[in-house]
């Protein structure tokens, strides 16, 4: 299928291999070194993706090369045409310190607060902005890497560790997967095949949230069959991390933000766990298909959970999703609401709204329900076996549905706004444990249920009962903290300030400028907070913020 969002020619030429070999300066903040691509086929021309990259010679061509002029959203083709019979090019170049999928962090940006500390964020369409490369999820790749950190950093990929700083993927996948970060960081293990990679201070308390993890694999490969990685591990990045969790294969990125200290968070292990098999072995072959990757994923992720710590757990974390969804579907265009998108001249990443992953998880779960587990679990699983290694459209996910279930009619839930009627209902009775007991869901749940009309004086008694402002907990600070902006609650503003300093997740941040540029005073309070966070915000929290301040 043809991906509105990628310069490349893969019919004329296709990338089937990635051979990185890059120095990491952080003073100049640029990789620098080569890419050689193997490609299959090779036909006359090449013509790659690029974003901000300096491109310093090609080896390979027959008449150099071309960097076409730069797309916002798309970055600047480069158009090689090939030496005859010349079946791999070897791009030398270098980075921009501005390279929208690579963020450059401070020392005083680390736990450690000693050393500078390195990631990349490919998806969705950011790893053109580190290497040139045909930046579509329909062109998979195997890829080989030699990374040249500065001692004592830890150079990391999204791929087996061949020897220290030596790295290699065998599997093809598609280029939003690749994935790079170096930093002082170090390893526990969790199992033969599980372990937490972080920096030394963070290790111990990390180690032990996600002690689960070797039980989570177990539990989805007895869902939907073995592995097909090899090691799964899971770095935590510092707290500018844009995301929640970034399915890299092998090695799972996350924030340290779902770190409670009570595993209350750890569905994100279960849902970047998910994508080893939804995502990153049958993949959407572009990103109107997003939900094929996050709809099957946020129901896998519901059936690892399940496993692990219950159906009731799984159904509270499921019923807080569909609010989430509901909330933010009301405000949503109806063209948005569908599970097939249409992203024509947007960046890619702004087709990312809880529609693909709830609404999508819902459809799946209707099937679930309508034809019983016995029948739809070894569907899935066929699923997952007759499209290993491929990218596809939802078409091809309809025709194989309907190999099993035929008549099934889903173009409601792909091609209409909204939730169709048929959309399972799921209730869960949150006010039935008692206080002490709660976890972050049930105190998120209570705060979100209070009136909009909230006043700074119920929030100060509340305050003076729970200490909410003073709350570690990143999930229930960012809630109360959206309250407080939007009663006027000042004690909370030193809290508030140093909250978007110190976090630069999405997720946390865009909710909180959006509720205080609602008010002149507001505003100014977030342009003096923003001057002070935007440098340490990764660049897609950047574009976001920027957005909303503009
Ligand atoms: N693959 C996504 C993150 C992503 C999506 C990055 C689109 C860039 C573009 C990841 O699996 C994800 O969904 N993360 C969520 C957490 C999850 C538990 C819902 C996040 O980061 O909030
Ligand atoms: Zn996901």
């Amino acid at each position: 299928m043809h991906d509105i969002h990628s310069y490349g020619n893969p019919e004329v030429s296709r990338v089937r291999h990635v051979e990185l070999d890059l120095a990491v300066s952080f003073s100049e903040k640029k990789l620098r070194g080569a890419a050689t691509l193997t490609l299959d086929p090779a036909g006359r021309q090449l013509i790659l993706d690029t974003r901000d990259l300096t491109i310093l010679r090609v080896n390979g061509a027959a008449s150099g090369f071309t960097v076409g002029p730069r797309d916002a959203n798309l970055g600047a083709p480069l158009t090689i045409e090939l030496a005859p019979g010349a079946r791999s090019v070897v791009v030398e170049y270098e980075t921009s310190p501005q390279a929208s999928g690579l963020q450059w962090l401070e020392p005083s940006q680390t736990a450690g607060k000693r050393h500078p500390f390195l990631f990349s964020q490919s998806q969705a369409i950011h790893a053109r902005s580190w290497m040139p490369i045909q930046d579509s999820p329909g062109v998979r790749v195997t890829y080989s890497a030699r990374i040249h950190a500065p001692l004592p950093l830890t150079p990391l990929m999204s791929a087996r560790i061949v020897r220290p700083g030596h790295f290699h993927l065998p599997q093809p996948i598609p280029p939003y997967l690749i994935a790079l970060a170096v930093g002082d960081v170090s390893f526990q293990a969790i199992s033969a095949r599980c372990g937490v990679w972080a920096e030394p201070s963070v290790l111990a308390k990390a180690a032990k949230e996600f002690e689960d993890m070797e039980k989570m694999v177990q539990a989805a490969e007895g869902l939907y069959g073995a592995y097909p990685w090899g090691r799964y591990d899971l770095l935590v990045l510092p707290p500018s991390f844009p995301f929640g969790g970034m399915e890299n294969p092998c090695l799972t990125f996350a924030t340290p933000t779902v770190i409670a200290g009570d595993k209350s968070l750890v569905s994100l292990v279960s849902h970047e766990l998910a994508h080893s098999w939804s995502g990153n072995l049958v993949t959407n072959s572009t990103w109107r298909d997003f939900w094929l990757n996050e709809g099957f994923t946020t129901y896998f992720e519901r059936r690892i959970q399940e496993a692990l710590y219950g159906r009731r757990r799984s159904e509270m974390e499921l019923a807080i999703e569909i609010g989430e969804l509901s909330k933010e579907m009301k405000d949503l265009p109806p063209a948005d609401q569908k599970l097939v998108v249409d992203l024509a001249g947007r960046d890619p990443d702004e087709g990312m709204t809880l529609v693909p992953y709830v609404k999508g998880a819902l459809m799946l779960r209707m099937l679930e329900e309508k034809y019983g587990r016995a029948r739809f679990d070894p569907w899935m699983k066929a699923y997952f076996a007759k499209f290993a290694f491929q990218s596809i459209s939802s078409e091809q996910f309809l025709t194989f549905l309907k190999e099993t279930f035929p008549g099934e009619d889903l173009s409601a839930w792909l091609h209409q706004p909204g939730l169709p009627p048929t959309a399972p209902k799921v209730t869960y009775d949150f006010e039935t444990k008692p206080r002490r007991e709660w976890v972050t869901q049930e105190w998120l749940h209570w705060l979100r249920a209070m009136p909009e009309s909230i006043t700074a004086a119920e929030l100060s008694a509340l305050d003076q009962q729970w200490a909410f402002t003073e709350n570690g907990n990143s999930e229930i600070a960012a809630q109360w903290l959206a309250m407080a902006i939007r009663a006027g609650y000042s004690p909370a503003w030193p809290r508030l300030e140093e909250f978007l300093i110190g976090v630069g997740r999405r997720k946390f941040v865009k909710p909180l400028f959006e509720a205080l540029v609602k008010t002149p005073d507001g505003m100014a309070r977030a342009r003096a907070i923003y001057a002070k966070a935007r440098p340490g915000y990764h660049p897609i929290t950047q574009t976001t913020v920027d957005a909303i301040l503009k």
